[in-house]
């Protein structure tokens, strides 16, 4: 796993997006993966100001999301497809087509998590898939647990990470959907290129345990080990267990 380090959130954000920039500019039908929380605000912002200017042109660009809360949809401040229409899609030239989400209003769950593994798949699989890591080392929405999903499922999310998701809903945990959909491990691995991003020491412990730790599905993000082309971004609170 390449470790890169950077002096702040801001300086991360900004490298990533030039990078993502780039890679749309050598590859003008990238197909990325994209994450939501707070550690990807910035480079959201950044990827609106680069797009702005037309330094990127999206029109032949595909991107799938990692999640989505289940029982909400577009119409829900809280779901995952507004955080993403306010963050970017709303601010570029992209058709409802080339946006791939998971619907978690769908009235068949399993079915769902079905179609977007195949639109994963028929889009030629994901290039570049960008994520986070929640501080109990989980990706996406795979949760720590006995065992791991390696495609795309339905989750249960612990209570740690409903807390850490409140800040979306007015603050208040018990308005946190307690499931979620997600890819999967294999779906995450299959990406051709993998891009961490975690910043803040409240990530410390996760980021030590995805760079050095054992593969266990305590932690999912340690399975990101088995994957040839991993970057991790940390600004200086993050990697502050890495020697
Ligand atoms: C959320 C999301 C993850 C995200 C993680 C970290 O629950 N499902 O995709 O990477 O938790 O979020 P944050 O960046 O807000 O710390």
């Amino acid at each position: 796993m390449k470790i890169e380090r950077f002096d702040n959130d801001e300086v991360l954000a900004s490298t990533l997006a030039t990078r993502l920039i780039d890679a749309i500019f050598l590859n003008p039908r990238l197909v990325l993966g994209l994450p939501t929380g707070r550690t990807p605000v910035a480079l959201y912002r950044e990827l609106r100001w680069h797009s702005q200017r037309g330094h990127a042109d999206w029109s032949q660009v595909r991107t799938f999301n990692l999640d989505e809360f289940v029982g909400l949809g577009a119409g829900d401040p809280g779901s995952y497809r507004s955080y993403m229409q306010a963050a970017l899609f709303d601010h570029v030239r992209m058709t409802p087509e080339q946006i791939g989400m998971l619907d978690g209003r769908a009235p068949n769950l399993a079915a769902e998590c079905a179609r977007y593994e195949r639109a994963i798949a028929q889009a030629g699989g994901i290039d570049l898939q960008i994520l986070g890591i929640g501080a109990n080392g989980h990706i996406g929405f795979n949760e720590p647990g006995d065992t791991l999903e390696a495609e795309t499922h339905v989750a249960e999310l612990r209570a740690e990470t409903r807390r850490a998701n409140a800040g979306w809903f007015g603050g208040d945990t018990t308005r946190v959907p307690s499931h979620a959909l997600s890819m999967g491990l294999a779906t995450i691995l299959r990406a051709r290129e993998i891009v961490l991003m975690a910043t803040g020491a409240g990530k410390q412990d996760a980021v030590a345990g995805l760079v050095n730790g054992q593969l266990t599905p305590r932690l999912p993000a340690s399975f990101l080990q088995l994957h040839p082309r991993v970057t991790a971004m940390l600004d200086r609170g993050a990697a502050q267990r890495l020697a």
